[in-house]
């Protein structure tokens, strides 16, 4: 066996060979079974695609480089889930191209932040985040306020995120700018909207109901964040 082993050690060809066969073992170990299962994404209750107006929010994230400061994954650790809630599973950002998990935390992860501030916080903290919370290091976005939102080819967005296999109907596509319209006007009727969207949150968000904003868009897509999944009907797969 040793003398076996004095081969490798003599040979510099054996021995990159020799590491690659087992190195390439443990390798297979690790890939083959996922050729044999349909999905790593644990079916969820509750995931649906952004609507129109979340998605428009979500290019404005990702313009201003929001990333940058912020993750959207809550790691499984004790902390995280005290500080966050429930950590982040697959199929949350399964609609997601491309995906905000994110490593650098410069400011909080903001894949739960829906719904735990209201409209007005997120308009006020956007404007001037030092405003409401004096020691903060985040940048104003003031202008977002004064940018008209211009998402006339949101239907082609749909239907390029259809392509990628964000599962859009043909409907969604073809309502996509009366639903854009409909979650910035609580006055109106937004039981359509919500059926094919449904949590979507209506609100005239930045307060100014004559102008669709670029604030508006930003704050219905952050007041959606980790909102979706129904937990009391989530059960972890056992492996
Ligand atoms: C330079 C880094 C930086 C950038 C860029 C940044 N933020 Fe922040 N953000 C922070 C920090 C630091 C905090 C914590 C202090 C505070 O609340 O202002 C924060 C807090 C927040 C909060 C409150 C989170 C909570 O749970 O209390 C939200 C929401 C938020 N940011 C959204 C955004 C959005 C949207 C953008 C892009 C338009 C953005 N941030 C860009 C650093 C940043």
């Amino acid at each position: 066996m040793w003398n076996l082993h004095k081969v490798f050690e003599k040979n510099a060809i054996y021995l990159l060979v020799g590491s690659l066969v087992v190195v390439s073992i443990g390798g297979l170990v690790e890939i083959v079974p996922l050729f044999f299962v349909k999905s790593t994404i644990e079916k969820v209750d509750g995931m649906r695609p952004y609507s129109p107006l979340e998605l428009a929010g979500r290019n404005i994230y990702i313009r201003e480089g929001c990333y940058v400061c912020h993750s959207q994954m809550i790691r499984p650790f004790k902390d995280e889930v005290e500080r966050y809630g429930h950590y982040s599973l697959a199929a949350e950002s399964m609609y997601d191209h491309p995906f905000q998990w994110g490593s650098k935390r410069t400011g909080p992860d903001l894949a739960r932040v829906g719904g735990r501030y209201s409209n007005e916080w997120h308009v006020e903290h956007l404007m001037n985040p030092r405003s409401v919370v004096p020691e903060s290091v985040m940048p104003r976005y003031a202008f977002l306020q004064d940018n008209e939102l211009k998402f006339d080819n949101a239907a082609e967005h749909l239907k390029t995120l259809r392509m990628v296999g964000v599962p859009y109907t043909d409907e969604q596509v073809e309502k996509a700018a009366d639903d854009l319209k409909a979650q910035v006007n609580p006055d109106a009727d937004s039981s359509e909207l919500l059926r094919r969207y449904p949590k979507a949150v209506v609100g005239n968000f930045d307060g100014n109901p004559d102008k669709l904003t670029e604030m508006d868009a930003l704050v219905a897509y952050l007041q959606m964040l980790g909102t979706l999944v129904d937990f009391s009907t989530y059960k972890p797969e056992a492996r």
